[in-house]
């Protein structure tokens, strides 16, 4: 049987995304090397440095900082490199800077890495800049793995967690479309126990009704631009969602996960927005075949035409 490669992972952006990320994947042990690539070396040094000495707490794992070519055999390549949002802004409000950035680090990521590497976009915007990331590194649509609304799909279970009084992980709600203003909350799929939320609400004897709803999926949108506003920037949400989606690659699962990937939605071609996808060692190839009910899916419509602009007039 063939040996298990020792899985290396590289981080593209040594900030507060990417050095969370590192840690993150260093205890939970999910990678025996990782190396961090930052345009300032010092920072990414510095932090190589650090996290290097957590690893003898948790797992035998090498970090360290490096070059673009150090991307050379790594099975997941992360690019957490680019502006962050600054209070108040959009995220789309930072496209032209971080679409200047990729086309700048994506053609020397894509020069050394493996045909077999994957990787995961997670700055913003990052459904146009998951686009950029397959037009900038001629990879196949399906290697490129935008982080997309997985993490909006976590805050709103754990939205309803919290009203309803239920264990997040037990709660099935997803979040589909562009991870921003314009995402869709899939009420129609939403299920506790298999029941369908409204029915298990009504057996449950609990008060929870469209404005409830409505509110519970405001406070998961705005709770980034919340977050930002509190203290900064966001950090911790996105490197867990990061981890599930590396030990998702590197272990192969066919998990399904709401990520961001380059294809056609509601007839708009050659765009890049979150649908449940299964993410394994190949990517994320195999788009969940919805069935949405009519409001969702001019949702994703309206989703689709918002992010083809923005992709548009980037590359007019
Ligand atoms: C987030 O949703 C800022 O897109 C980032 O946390």
């Amino acid at each position: 049987m063939a040996t298990q490669q020792p899985v290396k992972v590289a981080i593209i952006g040594a900030g507060y995304v990417g050095a969370t990320t590192v840690y993150a994947l260093l205890l939970s042990r999910a990678a025996a090397e990782i190396v961090l690539v930052d345009i300032d070396e010092d920072r990414a040094r510095g932090e190589a440095m650090d996290l290097a000495h957590a690893a003898p707490f948790s797992h035998q794992t090498r970090v360290w900082s490096g070059q673009y070519e150090d991307c050379a055999g790594a099975t997941v390549i992360i690019l957490t490199a680019g502006a962050n949002q600054k209070p108040g802004q959009t995220r789309t409000q930072l496209a032209e800077t971080n679409y200047n950035i990729f086309r700048e680090i994506v053609p020397r990521v894509a020069r050394h890495a493996s045909s077999e590497a994957v990787l995961v976009v997670s700055a913003n915007p990052v459904d146009v800049l998951t686009h950029a990331a397959v037009t900038f590194s001629g990879f196949p649509p399906h290697r490129v793995v935008g982080s997309g609304t997985s993490l909006d799909s976590a805050r709103f279970a754990s939205e309803l967690g919290r009203r309803l009084q239920i264990d997040a992980a037990s709660i099935h709600a997803i979040i589909i479309g562009e991870h921003g203003d314009a995402e869709i909350p899939v009420w129609s799929l939403a299920t506790v126990s298999g029941m369908h939320i409204r029915d298990y609400c009504r057996q449950a004897d609990l008060d929870f009704g469209d404005e409830a709803m409505e509110r519970c999926f405001e406070e998961t949108k705005q709770a980034a631009g919340r977050i930002i506003g509190l203290k900064g920037a966001t950090g911790y949400g996105i490197a867990a969602e990061l981890l599930r989606i590396v030990q998702a690659i590197v272990r192969n699962e066919n998990t399904l996960l709401p990520v961001s990937c380059v294809g056609s939605y509601a007839g708009v071609d050659d765009v890049a927005l979150s649908v449940p996808r299964k993410v394994n060692r190949d990517g994320c190839r195999d788009a969940v075949p919805l069935l949405l009910n009519e409001e969702e899916q001019k949702g994703l419509g309206e989703s689709a035409q918002k992010l083809k602009g923005i992709i548009d007039s980037l590359q007019s």
